[in-house]
């Protein structure tokens, strides 16, 4: 079913490319670069082509067994080794690659020959606590430098990462270790977050009871509180012990391109979350020519996403793309406002920073506070800005750009997912822009609005947004779960095209306008949260009976939970059952399921065959008409 999007697209500026960027960036034409994309192996080999590879590809792109496509078939290759080690032998050795800045104003450098090092040991000590290629190992740690060494040494030696972000809870966090059967868990004890210390270690303490698959946890003391060796279990370690004598030598394994990465797990619209799997080959090309086009990055860039590479987007644009560039990353722990809603202009006025990227949340939480911060501080050195995440209302995309980007740096709105790696639809600092619009496909990028039949809808008319062709960062799989990945991407719509779970729509020129998801996946904060992990959470709690959730807009947010439940006999709503429910979701879910209302119904609307309509509660809520309620039980 459709939402009616017809009340977006009201948006008619255009902003046209500062032409001083224009003239020194990589891609100058944006038709001509498109046009180039459509020839995709050729497109895509010349990207390719600018790496260190082992072996070279026999074949770009295998399409023989559709959707499962291979891309730089038999080429032989290792990431991290393009990363890190591809850079020390340049002028780019002594250059620092990660910039580590913390909310007490605590910083770390590291130059790409540190780097180096710091990746070579843990490499060492991954093997020697007998990880091997194709192990998992995972981790549950705060923004820090350890985290980059850690996920760059499992690249090295061919593990699979598997990120748990450290703002989930228990029962997200025993699901993740779990599905993925991680035999290592990197984690610390404890991250800064407005000015206290959130214990760490100890949340992974009571989950970690709950993982068979664990034979060692690492504990990276990052904070400092006092956990002594002593209060160490037999497999726990601490990471500079652990570390302590290692070689700063280690051989990169030679991975097949298709060989696995990393798994990510995001949030489906039923049952549990989705290990996303990604392979090495695709994922690198992908990643580094998105960002390297879409961000123009250059030598002397200082480069900083605030995303956490708990999400995709870190995974992506904090580590991955920025190294293989060979420019700095900055790597913040703490939160936009505080100790003060100017600190992430502080910090770009300190370096420099040069590309900023974010999301559309944190503008809307900054803009509460007026335009008094970012006029506080020099931001003349940025370039070029960022949004990524959900569709960034005008009205937020203005006020980033005349208070943050002064009225002469574009805005590059990006729209991808967890599942496709990189940048998918988003302009190149040469096209026009539209407040609230990704633009166009990227080169090499085929994308269109279909409806339920599979036919390309009316230019303004919103549709399902799908991808047409394959790209090299696509992922291959759901891990352990591939009747789920064929059925959820590649066999809802008529065609064997991906879709992408979003409505959107096209205007006249051509441009994008992503109206939201499809499916009852909910954008908190630009989080993906699953309405069905929300319901099960409440439903562990002894008073619920039956949950049913949706969200509901939220000036900030973008959306937030609004629950709905049946309580079990003998229990009564109140306060204070609301209170403990709260406590209950978050212990399970963690913060990222921002609980708005919580509502005590008799009943749920559900169809005959038990599945509840949210989208009746949905309409209910925001007044709206019904729809089609054939299917609705009573
Ligand atoms: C979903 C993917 C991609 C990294 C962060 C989120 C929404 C993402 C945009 C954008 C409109 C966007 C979509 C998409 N989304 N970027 N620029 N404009 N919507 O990754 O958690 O996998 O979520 O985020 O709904 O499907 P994710």
């Amino acid at each position: 079913m459709l939402r009616d999007t017809s009340v977006l697209m009201d948006e008619k500026r255009v902003f046209k490319p500062n032409y001083q960027l224009v003239e020194d960036a990589h891609v100058k034409n944006w038709e001509a670069e498109l046009e180039k994309g459509k020839d995709l192996e050729k497109y895509w080999s010349e990207k390719a082509e600018q790496f260190e590879w082992f072996e070279k590809w026999d074949k770009v792109l295998d399409e023989s067994n559709k959707p499962f496509y291979k891309w730089f078939v038999n080429g032989k290759i290792n990431l991290a080794y393009n990363a890190v080690d591809r850079w020390i032998s340049t002028d780019k050795r002594n250059q620092v690659a990660i910039l580590y800045v913390n909310e007490r104003g605590e910083e770390k450098k590291l130059t790409y020959y540190e780097l180096y090092r710091e990746v070579n040991k843990m490499a060492n000590a991954l093997k020697n606590l007998g990880i091997k290629k194709g192990d998992t190992v995972s981790t549950y740690l705060p923004m820090c430098p350890e985290l980059l060494i850690s996920l760059l040494a499992c690249t090295k030696i061919g593990a699979i990462h598997s990120v748990v972000y450290s703002g989930l809870s228990v029962g997200a966090f025993v699901e993740r270790m779990n599905d993925a059967r991680a035999k290592v868990l990197i984690t610390a004890d404890g991250t800064y977050r407005r000015g206290k210390i959130i214990d760490l270690k100890k949340i992974a303490d009571e989950a970690i009871l709950q993982c068979p698959t664990i034979e060692t946890i690492v504990v990276v003391n990052h904070t400092g509180q006092a956990i002594e060796i002593s209060d160490l279990s037999g497999r726990e370690i601490f990471y500079e012990r652990l570390i302590e004598g290692e070689s700063d030598e280690c051989a990169p394994e030679k991975m097949d391109a298709e060989d696995p990465l990393f798994i990510l797990y995001t949030s489906g619209s039923t049952g549990k979350p989705k290990g996303v799997l990604h392979t090495t080959g695709g994922y690198m090309v992908g990643v580094a020519t998105t960002l390297r086009n879409v961000f123009d990055v250059h030598n002397g860039d200082l480069w900083w996403c605030t995303g956490d590479i708990g999400w995709i987007t870190g995974h992506s644009y904090v580590i991955y793309g920025p190294l293989l560039l060979g420019t700095t990353t900055l790597v913040y722990e703490g939160a936009p406002d505080y100790p003060d809603p100017g600190i992430w202009w502080r910090i770009v006025e300190k370096y420099g920073v040069t590309k900023f990227y974010t999301a559309p949340t944190a503008i809307r939480h900054l803009m509460r506070f007026g335009n008094k911060y970012p006029n506080i501080y020099n931001l003349s050195s940025l370039k070029i800005l960022g949004s990524v995440g959900e569709p960034i209302n005008p009205e937020a995309w203005m006020w980033y750009y005349k208070n943050v980007g002064k009225e002469k740096t574009p805005i590059m709105d990006t729209w991808w997912q967890t599942e496709t790696g990189m940048h998918m639809i988003a302009p190149l600092p040469v096209a026009p822009l539209k407040p609230g619009s990704a633009t166009r496909p990227l080169p090499g990028i085929d994308a269109e609005i279909i409806d339920e039949n599979g036919n390309q809808v009316p230019l303004g008319k919103g549709g399902y947004l799908i991808i047409k062709k394959p790209w090299p960062a696509m992922f291959r799989t759901l891990y352990e779960d591939e009747e789920r990945f064929l059925d959820v991407y590649w066999k809802s719509l008529p065609g064997g095209v991906y879709r992408a779970g979003d409505v959107a729509r096209k205007d006249e020129d051509g441009y994008l306008w992503i109206q939201g998801r499809s499916d009852d996946v909910l954008k908190i904060a630009g989080h993906r949260v699953g309405t069905s992990e929300v319901e099960s959470a409440f439903v562990a709690h002894s008073a619920v009976a039956e949950a049913a959730v949706i969200g509901k807009s939220d000036p900030i947010k973008g959306q937030v939970i609004k629950a709905f439940l049946i309580l079990k006999e003998g229990y009564k709503m109140n306060t204070a059952l609301i209170e403990d429910l709260k406590k209950h979701v978050r212990y399970e879910l963690g913060p990222v399921a921002v609980l708005g209302e919580i509502e005590q119904v008799e009943k749920l609307p559900k169809t005959r065959s038990g599945k509840i309509m949210r989208r009746i509660l949905r309409a209910q809520e925001e007044g709206d008409d019904l729809g089609d309620t054939s299917t609705l039980e009573e």
